[in-house]
Formats: C-alpha cells, sequence, structure tokens
C-alpha cells in the first residue's frame, strides 16, 4: 500500500529532527576515499536506530499476525437478558459495536518459523470497552497442557529447540509429557489434525479457563467463551501441512490479509458455557481444571454475540508486535476464577510486556484504551504524556487529598466478595482424573482423525527412547484400550521397519567392503 502522504512533492526526506537530508546516498568523509569522521549525525542516528529497530519477540506465542474489527453482543444468555449474569457494558449494551484488535499466533517456535507447524494457536482478543480494556487471550484449542503455572517454563523448554543442538527434538517433548500425566488430553488433540488448523480463519476460539460473570447484585456465576468461525472449521492432515509448507511458510498471515482486503472479513459468533460459582462436587472433574472440556450436555452452549475482523494493520510492527494482552485485563462485571493457571498468567504477561515493550507500553495506541485515563501513574522510560487526564490538578499527582485532584469512582454494584479459606500449601487438586477425557477426546473423534493422530504418534514417539514409548503406551491404554493398542501396535511396527532397514544398510556396508568397492577419496 503506497502512503499518498510521503509521495507528495511537499513531503521531503528528513532525519527523526525535522533536518532535511541532501544526500542519502554518501557518507560525510574527508576525501572521496575516506576515513569518516565522528561528527557524522545523520550517519550515526540512522544506523544507531537501525540497530534497535526489532524488540525482543514473545517468549512465546513470538510468530502472529492480527487485525481489527468489532464486538457486538445479542444481549441475551438462552432468552434470558445477559444483565442476570453479569453488569459487563460489553454485553448489556446491545446497540454498540465495541472496537477490538485480535492477535493470532502459534506458540512454540520464533518469529519467522512456518505457520503449518504442530502446535496450539493463539487467540488473543483486546476489546476497547467504554469502561476500558477487556483482553480475552486464548486459544484455538479448549484446554491446555498443565494445569500449575510452576510448569509452565519446564514445558515451554522442553517444546523448544535442544539448548545445544537448537534442533527441536521430540524427545524431550514427550520426556516432558511422559511425567506429566495431565498432558494426555492436550496431546490427544495438539497430535490429531486439530493440532494443525488449516488457517486463522478457519479455527475455533476460547478463553479455555474458567472465568466468572457478576451482575449487579454482586452474584456470580463460573463461565467459559468459546468462538466459532462462520467460515467454518478446517484443519489439516500432516500430509497436508507439508505440502503447503514446501511452498510457503506465511500461508495463514497471508490468507487473512487478503480476505480482509478484498472485503471477505472473518467472523466469529462468541458462545458462553455457564456454571453456578461452586466447587461442582458431582462432576468427576474440578470445574476449574483448565485440562479438562465442559461438555455441552452438562453445560449448554450459548450463543451471545459476534465478531467481525475488518480493517488490517496498518504498520505490522506499532500494531501486532507491540500489541500487549493480559489475562488481568478485565472490566466491571467480569472477574477471576481461582483457577492457579490464569493466576499463574495474570501476573507473566504485563511483566514481559515491561520487558519486550517498555514500562509505558500502556501508552501506545494499540494498547492503551479508548476512554479517557486518568491516573497519578506517572514517569518512566519514554513517558510521553503531559496531560494525565482532563480533571487533573498538575500539582495534585495523589489520592486522597482535601485540596483537588482525581476522586475514586462509585461502584457501578454490588463488590463480587467470594469467600476463601484454606492452609497455605503444595498440593495438586484433588479431582486430577488425567485420563478420562481424553480417552473421551479420542473415542469422539472421526475415524480420519483418529487415523491422523495415531500416526501423527507413532512417529514422534519412534525418535524416542524406550523408556519413554512404554510410559506413553502405559498412558495411551488409561485414556482408551484402544488408543493404547493402536499406538503400541505401531509402534513396534514402526520399530521393526526401523530395525529391518538398518540391518539391510549394515548388510550393503558389509557387502560393499567385501567387494572392495569402499572409496577412500
Ligand atoms: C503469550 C505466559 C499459558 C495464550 C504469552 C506470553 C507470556 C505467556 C509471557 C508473551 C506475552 C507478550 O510478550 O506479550 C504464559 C504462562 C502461562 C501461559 C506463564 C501458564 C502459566 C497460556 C494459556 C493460554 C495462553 C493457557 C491460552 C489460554 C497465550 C497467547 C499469547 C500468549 C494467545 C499471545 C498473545 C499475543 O498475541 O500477544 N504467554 N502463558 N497462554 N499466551 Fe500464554
Amino acid at each position: 500500500m503506497v502512503n499518498k502522504k510521503f509521495n507528495s512533492e511537499e513531503e521531503k526526506l528528513t532525519n527523526q529532527q525535522g533536518h532535511m537530508v541532501t544526500d542519502n546516498q554518501n557518507t560525510r568523509t574527508v576525501g572521496d576515499r575516506g576515513p569518516m569522521t565522528l561528527e557524522n549525525y545523520d550517519f550515526l542516528e540512522k544506523i544507531s536506530h537501525f540497530d534497535r529497530e526489532k524488540i525482543p519477540e514473545r517468549i512465546v506465542h513470538a510468530r502472529g499476525t492480527g487485525a481489527h474489527g468489532y464486538f457486538q453482543s445479542y444481549g441475551t444468555v438462552n432468552g434470558e437478558p445477559i444483565s442476570k449474569y453479569t453488569r459487563a457494558k460489553v454485553f448489556t449494551e446491545t446497540e454498540k459495536q465495541t472496537p477490538v484488535f485480535v492477535r493470532f499466533s502459534s506458540v512454540v517456535h520464533g518469529k519467522h518459523s512456518p505457520e503449518t507447524l504442530r502446535d496450539p494457536r493463539g487467540f488473543a482478543i483486546k476489546f476497547y470497552t467504554e469502561d476500558g480494556n477487556w483482553d480475552l487471550v486464548g486459544n484455538n484449542l479448549k484446554i491446555f497442557f498443565i494445569r500449575d503455572p510452576l510448569k509452565f517454563p519446564d514445558m515451554i523448554h522442553a517444546f523448544r529447540p535442544d539448548p545445544v543442538t537448537n534442533i527441536q527434538d521430540l524427545e524431550r517433548m514427550f520426556d516432558f509429557v511422559s511425567q506429566s500425566p495431565e498432558a494426555m488430553h492436550m496431546i490427544t488433540f495438539v497430535y490429531s489434525p486439530w493440532g494443525i488448523p488449516a488457517t486463522y480463519r478457519h479455527m475455533q476460539g476460547s478463553g479455555v479457563h474458567t472465568y466468572k460473570w457478576v451482575n449487579h447484585e454482586g452474584t456470580s456465576v463460573l463461565v467459559k467463551y468459546h468462538w466459532e468461525p462462520v467460515q467454518g472449521i478446517k484443519n489439516l492432515t500432516q500430509g497436508e501441512a507439508d505440502k503447503i509448507q514446501g511452498k510457503n511458510f506465511n500461508h495463514a498471515t497471508q490468507d487473512l490479509y487478503e480476505a480482509i482486503e478484498k472485503g471477505d472479513y472473518p467472523e466469529w459468533e462468541l458462545y458462553v458455557q455457564i456454571m453456578e460459582d461452586n466447587e461442582h462436587p458431582e462432576l468427576d472433574y474440578d470445574p476449574l481444571d483448565p485440562t479438562k472440556l465442559w461438555y455441552k450436555e452438562e453445560a449448554p452452549w450459548h450463543k451471545v454475540g459476534k465478531m467481525v475482523l475488518n480493517k488490517n494493520p496498518e504498520n505490522f510492527h506499532a500494531e501486532v508486535e507491540q500489541a500487549a494482552f493480559g489475562t488481568g485485563v478485565l472490566v466491571d462485571g467480569l472477574d477471576f476464577s481461582d483457577d492457579k493457571l490464569l493466576q499463574g498468567r495474570t501476573y507473566s504477561y504485563s511483566d514481559t510486556q515491561r520487558y519486550r515493550v517498555g514500562p509505558n507500553y500502556l501508552q501506545l495506541p494499540i494498547n492503551r484504551p479508548l476512554k479517557n485515563i486518568a491516573t497519578n501513574q506517572s514517569g518512566g522510560q519514554m513517558d510521553y504524556r503531559q496531560d494525565y487526564g482532563d480533571q487533573n490538578d498538575p500539582h495534585v499527582d495523589y489520592e486522597p487529598s482535601y485540596i483537588s485532584g482525581l476522586k475514586e469512582s462509585e461502584n457501578p454494584g454490588r463488590e463480587h466478595q467470594p469467600y476463601v479459606e484454606g492452609h497455605l500449601q503444595r498440593e495438586p487438586i484433588p479431582r486430577t482424573n488425567n485420563f478420562g477425557q481424553a480417552g473421551e477426546t479420542y473415542r469422539r473423534l472421526n475415524e480420519w482423525e483418529r487415523k491422523d493422530l495415531i500416526h501423527n504418534l507413532v512417529s514422534a514417539l519412534s525418535d524416542c527412547r524406550k523408556g519413554i514409548q512404554d510410559k506413553m503406551i502405559e498412558m495411551f491404554y488409561q485414556c482408551d484400550q484402544d488408543y493404547g493398542k493402536r499406538v503400541e501396535d505401531g509402534l513396534k511396527m514402526a520399530m521393526n521397519k526401523m530395525k529391518s532397514q538398518e540391518d539391510k544398510m549394515d548388510q550393503a556396508v558389509d557387502q560393499a567392503e567385501e567387494m572392495g568397492h569402499v572409496s577412500d577419496p
């Protein structure tokens, strides 16, 4: 896209101080063959800025793309007004379109890695609501590998390339998984075609965690969010993904960008599942456990709104690279649950963003709310504001104050005040049930999906040592007998095939040696 402003006759190249640039081809040197001199401000500024053009990539989800659009609520849940459950205006005010920015991503590999890799996909939405920003930082899949945030850095290390060879080694991944039975459910999804969505437009999204909705009376319910693509869902088998990757490693970014450019705007409908806010002892799993699905039979999906993406970013760095989402970013009427993983994440996001983008990352246009900011928080590197809000007295940057300054808001409803008690301790949750839903998911897949799952698992596990293979097979059996047997049989065949290929190779070398045909170049 050519920006007219920069093409016009009046607009001429300057440096960042506004000085005109009269020669952008030759540095200033002593004589025409050099040397250069240190007062060469134009050159030094240009090259120093270039040296700093990139910010650290995200520690996870480095590869991604984004788009702008809007969300509109339908205002009801299963025929009842949504205000019965939440007072969040983004849901209760149906005539309004709330602007959104969405970033899609893959997880494990770097910023330019292929978009065909087997990996969950990130689906992060920033809603610029009239009450400030709400971020729903989810994935395409509805569950996660682990349930305790203490394990996240180890999990990511195991999934990433080997720190010595820099080669991704699936043995490291399955080593971790074989010792983390809670990951069996997620592995079942990720190694099936659900692990390679065809494009970002054709994938679902999910908040994964259990959150809470709070109404005017301060009463809460447990809620899960799901996005359903109006374009339909498409996943790839490994073979299909390999073919695409051979030709294009940006296919998902390209697909989204081109669809929006030609006016074919992708849409998702938002569904929620709701449960009463209690421990639900009747279930064989904990409703706050992010490794578990809430089955539709237990908690039906209710359509509550739709999202349309209708504008591409104009500047990838400004809007996509510097976008900063976080699970702590909630508005009035939305709340956290006690899911430990959710609570661990909530610290991690703004922590990394202060490092990755800078302490004033919330002042950037992509991150700041559309509503007016009136805060006594100021200073820090690159704080460019001079005016901290219309009603702020610049002399009184504290609160409370008799003199003047910013005042607290009235609470728009009764505060939700959950009661908690217990010993401080290190314990897993009581209802881990690591294998039940993994087996059920296996049985609910179509046969072609199961075939692809077994094929992908066998191929990945073939490169693992026997101890890891045996542990994984034992756990697949615990999920489902047929699941265990098919992986076990598949692995036996694959290992025999590998053995006979190795034997053939040895024989060929022996024969060649006997015939004196081994060359010694
Ligand atoms: C990105 C931490 C689990 C979805 C990130 C980032 C960090 C992080 C540090 C980089 C953020 C940035 O640089 O702006 C964690 C931790 C987790 C966890 C500590 C568990 C304890 C999850 C889960 C999901 C998820 C369960 C899905 C529900 C995402 C997404 C992004 C992301 C979508 C990319 C956001 C973007 O597009 O900028 N995570 N994460 N993460 N995470 Fe997590």
